[in-house]
């Protein structure tokens, strides 16, 4: 971490929650929100987001987990980029690896859903990650340039993009890479961003390590020089948690 980034600490509540406990989920994410110096931001489940939006308060971001890449249309049980941006969102999360791989989304659909934020308006948080089997085989670091290459749109910047590396192996399994592991992969993720956009984006994009990170693992991986934050599943779905990893960034 650098001055030039404040961390970002961004929960991905994935398809959970109701009302009652989203309102909540956000109100405790509010409370503890002026105490802590990373930028926060929730993602819930879209049809949540009115809700969360109202109970918030302003000192929290609020992001959608998915767009379509259209604007509008005859697209049954989507949302646009802009109906997040109309419902109070200034982020959207794309690629996560679950639409990667349960709806065969591949880097060029991410790579449209990305610029559909951008149009929109919306801060893309582009996910990339390896599987175990890429990373048994020495691949992780290929897998990783193909996806950046497939998958962030041109007129990306540090302003407009986040890029959360995610193992596709370490999400909802309790397992992490070390920290080494982690690290060599953002170098890489910054080095690529450096050599396709300039010094300027490689120095201010903000990297999110994503994959098992709780507060008891947090502080180390918060520390990396070329991690900005994280984007957390599980952990954060108890506010106390969520907040205990954010108040974990240097
Ligand atoms: P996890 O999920 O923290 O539950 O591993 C992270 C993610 O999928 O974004």
């Amino acid at each position: 971490m650098t001055d030039a980034r404040r961390p970002l600490i961004a929960g991905n509540w994935k398809m959970n929650g109701s009302a009652t406990f989203a309102t909540e989920l956000a109100q405790g994410v509010s409370v503890g929100a002026p105490g802590v110096l990373a930028e926060l931001l929730v993602c819930p489940p879209s049809v949540l987001i009115p809700t969360v939006a109202a109970a918030l308060n302003e000192g929290v971001a609020l992001g959608g987990q998915d767009c379509h890449a259209a604007e509008s249309g005859a697209h049954t049980g989507e949302n646009s980029a802009e109906m997040l941006k109309d419902a109070g969102c200034g982020y959207v999360i794309v690629g996560h690896s679950e639409r990667r791989t349960d709806h065969g989304e591949t880097n060029e659909h991410v790579c449209a859903k990305a610029e559909a934020a951008h149009r929109a308006g919306l801060c893309a948080v582009i996910c990339i990650g390896e599987t175990d089997a890429d990373r048994d085989t020495g691949k992780t670091l290929d897998v990783i340039s193909a996806q950046l290459a497939g998958s962030v749109p041109a007129a990306s910047n540090a302003a407009n993009m986040v890029i959360a590396y995610e193992p596709v192996w370490a999400i909802g399994t309790g397992r992490t890479p070390t920290n080494d592991d982690v690290q060599e992969v953002h170098a890489h993720i910054r080095a690529v961003v450096k050599a396709s956009r300039g010094d300027a984006a490689a120095a201010g994009v903000r990297l999110l390590y994503g994959g098992s990170m709780k507060p008891e693992n947090a502080e180390g991986l918060l520390a990396l020089a070329d991690v900005d934050g994280g984007l957390i599943g599980g952990a954060s779905l108890k506010a106390a948690d969520f907040l205990a990893i954010a108040a974990s960034c240097p």
